[in-house]
């Protein structure tokens, strides 16, 4: 027999005997043909095999069939593209090529996947648009694809995604207005799409996402009133909206939404005054609407917010005198309504707020005294009332019950003399009492504030003598004690 006859005839025997890679794995070798693999992280996937089921990252169904079901790459330092015989893995349930340097587009073929529940894509390098293809991936539970450079709008098609949960895409560029068909996905949960370019209004239809718990849109160019069906959003838990150019009055309709838990509406051009019925949400501890065009007095219901934690009013218009009710929300570690046109005095009902931390209330149109009670709070560091016209003498025993970071009462008209125990603690980084009318020395344990950045007492009709070790603080940089 001829001898090259006989080589053809083994070959052949090897072939049926030995069956070669299945499928599955000729397509996921396709796949890899379009990464960069510089570490050989997938050394192991190898055309030698019958089957992929052992190779990094792929999961086998254990039937005869050898479905691959799972795909897991993240963070394997791989690049390149994603091919789309992607599209040909259609057992894949779970796909995570996350924490990866894949550039290029998502193909469309991904649509093809349709029983895919989680797509994990983010931290990569991904461009184009989302296709509108996901839409077809009506098993899919969660997806994300947050911190990549994804553009164009969020297709129509995003409300066939009828499973979806959890919708992660923030830090993109994408662009165009939200799909109203958003209000079909009844799971939806969670939708966090903060850090694009997202514009046009919160479309009404989002009212039809009964469970969403998280809607995170901070950080586009959203325009329009905030839609007053959010009312509906009983589930609603975080309403993250800051830096936006919302427009129009707060809808009233929001004090229903009782699961929430923070509000954040700052830096936009919202107007109006801030809702009553904000009181209503007894489960609310963050409030923070700063930055905006809002008018009007406070709401007293506030009062009413027994979980506030933190409450930022600051950069309005607001007028009016501060709620004495402020007092009864007992946990309440900040309060900050600085920048705005309040009047009347401190009320003195905010000397019960044993966990207060942080209190500014500068820049604003209060009279009256500091109320005394301030000094007994523990926890309170930062203490801030410059620009009003406060009266009477600062609190004498300031400093000695808690440690103070930072005081700021310049500008005002009080009298007496600096309380001797401000840096009792050693903690004061600014200390600022300039222009008041503050009289008699500058007391020596001023030196005890080893920390101090910035001391300035001038303005005043201080009197005796400069203390000399002040030239001690190493850190001091602007030290203005004179009268210029
Ligand atoms: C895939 O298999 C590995 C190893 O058996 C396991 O740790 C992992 O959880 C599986 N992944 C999925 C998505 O089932
Ligand atoms: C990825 O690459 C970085 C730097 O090149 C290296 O520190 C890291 O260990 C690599 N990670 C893996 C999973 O290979
Ligand atoms: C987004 O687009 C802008 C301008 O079109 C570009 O400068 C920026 O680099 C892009 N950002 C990302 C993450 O691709
Ligand atoms: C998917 O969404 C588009 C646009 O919203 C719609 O026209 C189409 O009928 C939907 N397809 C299915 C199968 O639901
Ligand atoms: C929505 O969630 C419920 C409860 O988890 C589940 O029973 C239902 O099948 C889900 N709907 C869709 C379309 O996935
Ligand atoms: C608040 O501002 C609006 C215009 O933005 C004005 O019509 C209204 O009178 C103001 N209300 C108060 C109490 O100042
Ligand atoms: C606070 O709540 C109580 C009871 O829920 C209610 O009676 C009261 O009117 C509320 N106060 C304000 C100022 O809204
Ligand atoms: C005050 O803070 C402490 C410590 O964080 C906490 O245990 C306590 O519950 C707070 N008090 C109120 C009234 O929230
Ligand atoms: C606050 O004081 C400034 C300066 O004295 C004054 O122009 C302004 O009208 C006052 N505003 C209010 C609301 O009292
Ligand atoms: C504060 O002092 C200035 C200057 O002495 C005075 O004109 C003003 O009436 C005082 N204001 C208050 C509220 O006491
Ligand atoms: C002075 O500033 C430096 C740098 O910020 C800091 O590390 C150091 O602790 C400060 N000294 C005191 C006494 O606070
Ligand atoms: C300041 O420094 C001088 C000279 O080094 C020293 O005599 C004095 O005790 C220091 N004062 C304080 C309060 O540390």
């Amino acid at each position: 027999m001829d001898a090259t006859w006989l080589k053809l005839m083994l070959g052949l025997l090897l072939l049926i005997t030995c069956k070669a890679l299945n499928p599955e794995g000729q397509n996921l070798l396709q796949l890899k043909y379009g990464f960069i693999d510089s570490l050989n992280h997938l050394s192991n996937w190898e055309a030698k095999d019958q089957i992929p089921c052992s190779w990094t990252g792929v999961n086998c169904t254990t039937d005869l069939n050898f479905f691959v079901f799972s795909l897991d790459l993240n963070n394997l330092n791989l690049s390149g593209t994603i091919s789309p015989t992607i599209g040909m893995l259609i057992h894949l349930s779970y796909l995570d090529l996350s924490g990866n340097q894949f550039s290029g587009k998502i193909p469309g073929q991904i649509g093809n996947l349709v029983n895919l529940e989680a797509l994990k894509l983010y931290n990569n390098n991904f461009e184009g648009e989302i296709p509108h293809e996901i839409g077809k991936l009506v098993n899919l539970v969660r997806c994300n694809l947050c911190n990549n450079r994804l553009s164009g709008d969020i297709p129509d098609e995003f409300g066939n995604l009828s499973s979806l949960v959890e919708f992660v895409a923030y830090t993109n560029n994408l662009s165009g207005s939200l799909p109203s068909t958003i209000g079909r996905l009844k799971n939806l949960t969670i939708f966090r799409v903060g850090q694009n370019l997202i514009s046009g209004a919160i479309p009404a239809e989002i009212y039809g996402c009964e469970n969403l718990e998280i809607l995170g849109l901070a950080q586009n160019a959203l325009n329009g009133q905030v839609p007053k069906e959010i009312g509906m959003l009983s589930n609603l838990r975080e309403m993250i909206l800051w830096s936006n150019q919302l427009a129009g009055t707060i809808p009233p309709e929001i004090g229903t939404c009782t699961s929430l838990r923070t509000i954040a509406l700052y830096e936009n051009n919202l107007i109006g005054t801030i809702p009553e019925t904000i009181g209503n949400l007894k489960n609310l501890e963050n409030l923070y609407l700063y930055r905006n065009g809002l008018n009007g007095s406070i709401p007293v219901s506030l009062g009413n917010l027994s979980m506030a934690k933190e409450i930022d009013f600051s950069e309005n218009e607001l007028s009016g005198t501060i709620p004495r009710e402020f007092g009864s929300i007992k946990g309440l570690k900040l309060l900050y309504l600085f920048q705005n046109q309040l009047t009347g005095a401190i009320p003195v009902e905010l000397c019960d707020l044993k966990n207060l931390t942080k209190l500014d209330l500068s820049i604003n149109n209060l009279t009256g005294p500091i109320p005394v009670g301030l000094q007994y709070l523990t926890q309170l560091n930062q203490l801030q009332l410059f620009n009003n016209f406060l009266t009477g003498k600062i609190p004498p025993k300031l400093g000695v019950f808690s440690r103070l970071w930072v005081m700021d009462f310049s500008n005002n008209n009080l009298s007496g003399q600096i309380p001797r125990y401000l840096c009792r603690h050693s903690n004061l980084i600014l200390l600022n009492l300039w222009s008041n009318k503050l009289t008699g020395n500058i007391p020596s344990e001023i030196t005890f504030c080893k920390s101090l950045v910035q001391l300035r007492l001038g303005s005043n009709s201080l009197t005796g003598s400069f203390p000399l070790d002040l030239c001690n603080l190493t850190n001091l940089t602007t030290n203005r004690v004179g009268s210029k």
